[in-house]
């Protein structure tokens, strides 16, 4: 199965791409597909319509093109739930250790890493990202 990962802005600015990656390759993950990008207002807004509604959005969107992401395709067994799981809680502060958002996040708004929610999401993110 597979399912799209990518390495938000604050964690390329950080220097933690290659801990992110090493993570995910770790827990036996394949990448298929990575490349680094920056991520259009439009792409954004599409990546993120779920929320559209929400009183974040606009600072999701903000946030998500302020520099450039790693965006993948990821394979492995039960890709989607399982990358949820490395990644850990979207708040940093309630994200066991031992995952990436645990050990490398800093707060909600910033948490290092996006990972598909559902298998109906891995395959419209990664038409969005990869065609
Ligand atoms: P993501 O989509 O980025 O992988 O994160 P997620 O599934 O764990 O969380 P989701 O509910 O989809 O929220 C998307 C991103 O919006 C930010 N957020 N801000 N200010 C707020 O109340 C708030 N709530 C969520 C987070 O950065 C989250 O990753
Ligand atoms: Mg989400």
């Amino acid at each position: 199965m597979k399912t799209f990962f990518m390495v938000k802005p604050d964690g390329v600015r950080r220097n933690i791409i290659g801990d992110v990656v090493n993570r995910a390759e770790k827990e036996g993950f394949v990448i298929t597909k990575m490349k680094m990008m920056q991520i259009s207002t439009e792409l954004a807004e599409m990546h993120y319509a779920e929320h559209a509604e929400k009183p974040f959005f606009n600072d999701l969107v903000s946030f998500i093109t302020s520099g450039p992401v790693v965006a993948m395709e990821v394979e492995g067994d039960n890709a989607v739930l399982a990358i949820r799981e490395l990644m850990g809680a979207t708040n940093p502060a309630e994200a066991e250790p031992g995952t990436i958002r645990g050990d490398l996040g800093s707060k909600l708004e910033e948490n290092v890493v996006h990972g598909s929610d559902s298998e109906e999401s891995a395959q419209r993110e990664l038409g969005l990202f990869f065609n």
